[in-house]
């Protein structure tokens, strides 16, 4: 028994730190950001992003980490045209972007809404944006559910005029009256899902 327990020691003793290399070895530097970090670079942000009646002014707060990595670097590129958030997006490493995006999205989605009625308008989106625009399965898809209305509307509008432009995202508006944008605005807006933060 005593054998046994020593060779088992042993074994141990022997394969943790086996283990744990080849652990590491499997994940080379994978790239996750760290929400403490990034909540100590939002100091510049707050002012428009943490204030609730900034209506045009996006909510981050549970917004997926890989859109909004791709969001600050097509503003920082000029592929994304907003004069501040280009300047905004220019000061920061690929390391705080992934670092903000960690604690932006380091939030459930929260809350909970009324039932509504889907308008009929809003069929193709949720097959990307995921059910009532919470939480698409393509990590590049951003969350609408809780979005600000007036953002979103406007949004819209920029798709479909060409001001924003994104194929996919253009061929989707293009059609678009204003009543329906403004339908699409007020139901996803209405669900459970992003926050200021
Ligand atoms: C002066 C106000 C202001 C400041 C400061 C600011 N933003 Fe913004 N931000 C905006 C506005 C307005 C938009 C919407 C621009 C547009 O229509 O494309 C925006 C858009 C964004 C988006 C795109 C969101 C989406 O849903 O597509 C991200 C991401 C973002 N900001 C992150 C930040 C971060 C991170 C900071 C701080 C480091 C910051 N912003 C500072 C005003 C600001
Ligand atoms: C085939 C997939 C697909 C479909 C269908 C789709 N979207 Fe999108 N949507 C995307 C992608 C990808 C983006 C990111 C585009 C970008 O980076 O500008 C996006 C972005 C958006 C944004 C910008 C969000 C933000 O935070 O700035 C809004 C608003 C939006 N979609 C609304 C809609 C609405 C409303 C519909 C239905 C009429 C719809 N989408 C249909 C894929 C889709």
């Amino acid at each position: 028994m005593l054998r046994f327990c020593l060779a088992l020691l042993i074994a141990l003793w022997v394969c943790a730190p086996i283990d744990g290399d080849l652990h590491a070895a499997d994940k080379p530097q994978e790239r996750r950001g760290d929400p403490i970090a990034g909540k100590r670079k939002t100091a510049g942000c707050n002012g428009c992003h943490a204030v609730a009646g900034m209506k045009n002014v996006p909510n981050l707060g549970g917004q997926g980490t890989a859109y909004f990595v791709a969001a600050m670097r097509a503003y920082r590129d000029g592929a994304r045209g907003h004069a501040t958030m280009r300047d905004v997006a220019a000061q920061f490493s690929e390391r705080d972007l992934v670092d903000l995006a960690a604690h932006y999205a380091d939030v459930a989605p929260i809350g909970e809404a009324a039932a509504a009625a889907p308008p009929d308008v809003s069929t193709p989106c949720t097959q990307c944006h995921g059910p009532e625009g919470a939480q698409s399965a393509m990590p590049e898809v951003p969350r609408l559910a809780g979005q600000k209305p007036a953002y979103l509307e406007q949004t819209l509008r920029a798709y479909r005029s060409g001001a924003r432009a994104h194929p996919i995202m253009q061929q989707q508006a293009a059609a678009l009256t204003d009543e329906q944008i403004g339908e699409l605005a007020a139901y996803f807006s209405g669900r459970p899902g992003l926050i200021v933060k």
